[in-house]
């Protein structure tokens, strides 16, 4: 019988993986709280409508790719395929759109999108996410984007930011009037002239290269924003200039998501493959109101975790890692306490065997301890516990209560 394989473009996260996944949330967590956003769990699972009403149904999230079925209660549910929505649905849900002020979340878990596997597009990948509420001001959208720099440069990765400004039902509707009109004499290609149907503004990232020779001239929605969009994006972009954050603008950048307006952005690597983009996000004024809640101003973004993780280095702090060991059985019971004890403040290393001096002090080299504690029959008669420092090679023997 063969063994049971994991699905396709599904993946175990182990191992080395596993450890700078977990070094990730630790250094963005931080962050995120520093900035004021606190944790935030929503289910997994979710009403098919939710991303459909969203994200929308001319998106190819929505369109190809929801994990989508009818549950044992007939329920039309779907796993999620990004977390915005779901985090909205909560945020009308508590009623938290009538109590006023700000709130912000921030989020990481797994998301389910039934792509086409490849290096980097995975069908559940982690995200870590970031939503903040009741904020109308530009400044918020910087905010976000220095906050993404800040998480990024954390962990060592190097990127390149693209923004683009989405304009809002005022600015929208007639461009994209004015951009059927000109995709309508274009040569593109099939996906592109089903997208002029349904939803326009999507051809302008086809990735297809005759399609962006036709496109060469098309009309670029930063030169038809109305005033108050075309303020907020000079103001954004003034703000990034002067705060030192490097970007680009990219009049293409459209998202692969239908709820944003105004300000949209990606950070991108060049390190990755043809999957370059870590991060994605932007405003969303208009998102809460259209699924059921108060009109609430809403900005937020989400970093592709798998994307990120040959691309982590790691700043090696000098921690103290102690290694105990046991010379003799009788020791066995007080090297598990003195364990027990010791974890409390410093990372310990250890097992259950008997070993001679020498043999303990290979085996901590191995795991570098850079403190080295051993207890054998003398030092069980008299209460103590011999003590190497393995960085300055001091060696001392102390009551076994002062270690
Ligand atoms: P998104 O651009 O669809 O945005 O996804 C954000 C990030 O998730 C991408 O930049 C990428 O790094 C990663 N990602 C997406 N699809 C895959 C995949 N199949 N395999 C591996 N990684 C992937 C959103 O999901 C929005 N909810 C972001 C947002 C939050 N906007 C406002 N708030």
């Amino acid at each position: 019988m063969d063994n049971i394989q994991s699905l396709r473009g599904m993946k175990d996260i182990k191992e080395k993986e596993g450890e700078l996944f977990n070094y990730f949330i630790v250094n963005a967590s931080k962050i995120a709280s520093r900035y004021g956003f606190g944790y935030l769990e929503t289910p997994i699972l979710e009403e098919t409508a939710l991303f459909k009403r969203s994200v929308g149904e001319s998106s190819d999230i929505v369109g190809k790719e929801m994990y989508q079925f009818i549950d044992k209660g007939e329920n039309d549910v779907c796993l999620r395929p990004e977390g915005t929505a779901g985090v909205v649905r909560m945020f009308i849900q508590n009623k938290l759109d009538r109590a006023g002020g700000t709130r912000k979340y921030f989020y990481y878990g797994p998301m389910f999108r039934y792509e086409r596997p490849q290096k980097g597009r995975l069908r559940e990948f982690h995200q870590f996410g970031c939503e903040s509420f009741g904020e109308a001001s530009v400044y918020e959208d910087a905010n976000i984007i220095l906050m993404i720099c800040e998480i990024l440069q954390s962990v060592g990765i190097g990127y390149k930011l693209l923004i683009n400004s989405l304009g809002c039902k005022e600015c929208m509707p007639p461009y994209k009037e004015n951009l059927v009109a000109h995709l309508e004499n274009l040569h593109l290609c099939e996906d592109c002239d089903r997208r002029i149907g349904t939803n326009p503004i999507r051809v302008l990232d086809c990735k297809n290269e005759s399609c962006k020779k036709e496109l060469q001239n098309a009309p670029k929605i930063t030169d038809n924003l109305c005033v108050e969009c075309d303020a907020d994006f000079i103001k954004l972009k003034k703000i990034l200039d002067e705060n030192g954050v490097a970007y680009e603008v990219d009049t293409n950048l459209v998202r692969g998501l239908d709820y944003y307006t105004k300000t949209a952005f990606e950070f991108v690597s060049n390190e990755i493959g043809s999957q370059s983009a870590i991060a994605g996000g932007g405003r969303y004024d208009r998102l809460t109101e259209f699924l059921g809640g108060r009109a609430t101003p809403a900005v937020g973004f989400a970093i592709g975790i798998e994307r990120l993780l040959e691309l982590i280095k790691v700043k090696e702090e000098s921690e103290e890692i102690v290694y105990i060991g046991a010379m003799c059985e009788e020791a066995i019971d007080k090297v598990f306490s003195l364990v027990a004890n010791k974890r409390k403040i410093s990372k310990v290393v250890t097992d259950y065997k008997v070993r001679g001096f020498t043999k303990h002090i290979e085996n901590s080299k191995k795991q570098n301890a850079t403190v080295i504690a051993l207890i054998g029959d003398k030092e069980l008669t008299d209460g103590t516990v011999w003590v190497k420092n393995s960085q300055t090679n001091e060696e001392i023997i102390i009551p076994i209560g002062e270690f």
